[in-house]
C-alpha cells in the first residue's frame, strides 16, 4: 500500500504552547479523511511531552529533532536515544544540514542512527548536496557518500524502518526547492544505494522524503509523484494553516491513488 509520510520539522522556532496548537491542528486536518498520511512532528526537546499527551492514541506521531550519538555519560546538554524513548518519541531526525553545519560529523550521525536503533526509534537521516556540489555536477556523488559514509557500522533487523529525508542545502529555508523532477531522480539514486547497503531491508520499510522550501503552494507537486515517500517541512509547518493544507492534500493525493 502507499504511503505518504509528513514530517513537521519545528526547529527552535516554537515552544510548547505554539507546538501543542500546532499538533491539534494537524490532528483535526486528517478528520474524516479515508486515507490517512503518516504525520510526524518533531517539536523541540521541552514540548515533547506536551505534544505526546495531544497526539496520544492517534495516527500523528512524535519524533525529535536530534540526539546526542553516546548511549550515556557526562555532556551536559545533551539527550539520549534513551531519553527520546522514555519520552514517546518514535522518529528522530539525525544529520540535518543545520546541525552538520555545527560540526557534526558523517561519522557521529552514524552511531547516532545506531543508538536510535537500539532504543527502537525510526531515524530520519537528511542528506543532501550544497550549492556549489550542484553547480559541479556532482549531486548524485555527493549524497551517495555521503548515505554510505552516515551509515557506516549501521545494522538494520527485521523490523526496523529507514527513512532519507533528501534535502538539498541549497534548497533549505531559501524560498527555493528542487524542482519534482530532480528530487524523483535524487529518490531513485538513494533507494539504489540503500539497496547495496542494506540489501535485506525490505522497499517497504524504506521511505525517502524531500525537504526544502515546501510550502503549501507547491508540497501537492511532489506529493503526486509517485517516487516521492513523504516530504519534511521545515518553515511551512510552523504555520498552522499551511501544515494542515498540505496534511490534506497528502490525504487527498492517497485518497486518489488508491482509486487508481
Ligand atoms: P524548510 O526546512 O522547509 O524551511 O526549507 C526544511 C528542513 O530544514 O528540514
Amino acid at each position: 500500500m502507499t504511503n505518504k509520510m509528513l514530517i513537521g520539522n519545528w526547529k527552535m522556532e516554537v515552544g510548547s504552547r505554539e507546538s501543542v496548537a500546532l499538533a491539534r491542528g494537524a490532528l483535526l486536518a486528517l478528520r474524516g479523511k479515508k486515507q490517512l498520511p503518516e504525520v510526524v512532528v518533531c517539536p523541540s526537546f521541552p514540548a515533547l511531552a506536551d505534544v505526546r499527551k495531544v497526539i496520544a492514541r492517534s495516527h500523528v506521531s512524535l519524533g525529535a529533532q536530534n540526539v546526542h550519538h553516546e548511549e550515556k555519560g557526562a555532556f551536559t546538554g545533551e539527550v539520549s536515544a534513551r531519553m527520546l524513548e522514555e519520552q514517546g518519541a518514535s522518529f528522530c531526525l539525525v544529520g540535518h544540514s543545520e546541525r552538520r553545519a555545527m560540526g557534526e560529523t558523517d561519522a557521529q550521525v552514524a552511531k547516532k542512527v545506531s543508538e536510535l536503533y537500539a532504543h527502537g526509534i525510526t531515524p530520519v537521516l537528511c542528506v543532501g548536496e550544497t550549492l556549489a556540489q550542484r553547480k559541479s555536477g556532482i549531486s548524485s556523488q555527493a549524497v551517495t557518500n555521503q548515505l554510505q559514509s552516515s551509515l557506516t557500522g549501521v545494522s538494520i533487523r527485521g523490523r526496523d524502518r529507514l527513512c532519507i529525508a533528501y534535502e538539498p542545502i541549497w534548497a533549505i529555508g531559501t524560498g527555493t526547492p528542487a524542482s519534482p523532477q530532480d528530487a524523483v531522480a535524487m529518490h531513485d539514486t538513494i533507494r539504489q544505494r540503500i539497496g547495496i547497503l542494506f540489501p535485506g531491508l525490505a522497499s517497504s520499510r524504506l521511505q525517502v522524503l524531500y525537504g526544502g522550501s515546501i510550502d503549501a503552494t507547491n508540497a501537492y507537486r511532489f506529493l503526486r509523484e509517485p517516487e516521492v515517500g513523504g516530504l519534511l517541512i521545515g518553515g511551512a509547518s510552523v504555520h498552522l494553516s499551511q501544515f494542515t493544507k498540505i496534511i490534506a492534500e497528502a490525504a487527498d493525493v492517497l485518497e486518489g491513488l488508491s482509486h487508481a
